[in-house]
């Protein structure tokens, strides 16, 4: 069906109303959170939104993150300031419903007016999902979509503790739904948080495999908001700059997590890649990675780091300029190279990068008779909604997702098996969640 429909869609002209869409969304008003940027910078914010008057606030975490005491210097600088405080711990990876219709039911029953998030994306989009359905007295599946809500959310304040996701200046919240299968995206300007804070000391426990992940997640959002089709001057520099800071601090963090300038760095790079997708948006990768994720719960960074070289060498004939570019903002090579070698440079360098990272070659999880739904579901996702620079037809996009098959399950060779044992299957995300802790002056 998804097939037949996305096949209409296109015969009716979708890539026309895209461009379209990509015209109203280069002039489109999106605020910016007023950033906090360093080491304490976490109580600079819990300070902060303390003297705003809040009648009660949601700290809205995950039971790891609380587990590590992450979200402590929030909490005591908001209660110090006086403000009254419920923590909320039981955010679940890639945000379920269930899990946000809990957030939603503490929030009204305890009287909050405020979320403050402290955590990865998951903690992120479930805290602003939480506020905006809040606002309006409605479940997160009737605001799935563009716009959806006709009240602002509740204030969203902020605080990342992965180098990822970039959600702390996004439009966006990605939820995932089993019941309607997969994962689906609210979004909104207004649920672009007020302010946030990117404070390196929160993500120097992060484990090798998660930093891995969540900085090709930061990778993947620059790279794809430069080469697709709604790119602007402004999103070409953030994604730039976050290309060239991703490939010379993602590796420095995998390797030693205590580098505190280079969590910094990778912290601002997520943000930057941020800022350039949700104006640009992303493409082919992503519209992969979410059926994989809402299929195997596959980390969402992961998800993406597999499959970003084999994208990018399928749409590399129509992004050669870019990929060479980027070759020379990574430092792979000089304008005097040409372009060709720079862009076969700047393909093998992402894969290098994801060998250094004990990145896979292929999802352990995937199975060959699931491909042709997946594909299906991909080519719907990126056909309707992102600007990529080339269309995946479902037999180029059934390839794509066959290149990563586990070798055993492979029909074809595999091509560059990683140089190294993966660390990511250490990545499992136990949850031991409560909620409702009060937290009083
Ligand atoms: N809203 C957006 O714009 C946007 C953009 C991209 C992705 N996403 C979504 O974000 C979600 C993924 O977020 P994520 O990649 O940040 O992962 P996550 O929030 O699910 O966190 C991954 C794991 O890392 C742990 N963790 C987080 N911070 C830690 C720290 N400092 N130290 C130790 N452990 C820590 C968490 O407890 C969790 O177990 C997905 O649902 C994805 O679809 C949203
Ligand atoms: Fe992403």
């Amino acid at each position: 069906m998804a097939n037949l429909i996305s096949n209409m869609a296109r015969s009716i002209g979708l890539p026309r109303l895209k461009r379209a869409v990509g015209v109203v969304t280069r002039r489109l008003p999106i605020p910016q959170p007023v950033l906090c940027v360093g080491p304490g910078s976490a109580g600079r914010l819990g300070r902060t939104v303390g003297g705003l008057g809040h009648h009660k606030v949601m700290l809205v975490t995950d039971a790891d993150v609380a587990g590590l005491g992450l979200h402590q210097t929030v909490l005591d600088a908001l209660v110090a300031a006086g403000t009254p405080v419920v923590v909320f711990d039981a955010v679940a990876a890639d945000a379920p419903i269930a899990c946000i219709e809990q957030g939603i039911a503490l929030f009204g029953a305890q009287g909050c007016d405020a979320v403050v998030a402290v955590g990865g994306g998951s903690v992120m989009d479930t805290a602003k999902v939480i506020a905006l359905c809040a606002a309006n007295g409605k479940h997160p599946r009737d605001l799935v979509g563009y716009f959806k809500a006709r009240q602002a959310p509740a204030p969203i304040y902020a605080v990342p503790t992965t180098a990822g996701t970039g959600s702390e200046v996004t439009v966006a919240a990605v939820v995932s739904d089993p019941a309607g299968g997969g994962k689906r995206v609210i979004a909104d300007t207004r649920l672009v948080p007020t302010l946030a804070a990117l404070d390196p000391d929160l993500m120097m426990a992060l484990p090798p495999a998660i930093t891995a992940a969540t900085g090709m997640d930061a990778l993947t959002h620059a790279i794809e908001s430069y080469i697709g089709g709604w790119a602007t001057p402004y999103t070409d520099r953030m994604a730039l700059a976050a290309v060239g800071m991703i490939f010379k601090n993602l590796p420095l963090v995998f390797h030693d997590g205590s580098n505190r300038q280079a969590r910094e760095q990778m912290a601002l790079a997520s943000c930057f890649a941020g800022l350039a997708f949700t104006r640009a948006n992303v493409g082919n990768v992503h519209a992969i990675a979410h059926q994989l994720g809402g299929k195997y719960h596959t980390p969402h960074g992961l998800a993406n780091a597999i499959e970003l070289p084999g994208v990018l060498r399928f749409a590399a004939a129509q992004t050669a300029p870019k990929l060479a570019a980027l070759a020379v903002r990574t430092g792979l090579g000089v304008p005097h190279d040409g372009q060709a070698t720079l862009a076969a440079r700047f393909l093998d360098g992402v894969e290098a990068l994801n060998h250094t990272l004990g990145i896979p070659g292929h999802l352990a999880a995937l199975q060959a008779a699931d491909i042709p739904a997946l594909a299906a579901a991909a080519c719907w996702e990126a056909d309707t909604q992102y600007p990529v620079a080339r269309r995946m037809t479902q037999q180029a996009c059934e390839a794509l997702l066959q290149a990563v098959l586990p070798p055993e399950l492979s029909t074809k060779p595999p091509t560059k098996p990683p140089t190294k044992p993966s660390r990511l299957a250490a990545a499992k995300r136990p949850r031991r969640a409560t909620m409702g802790h009060e937290q009083t002056p």
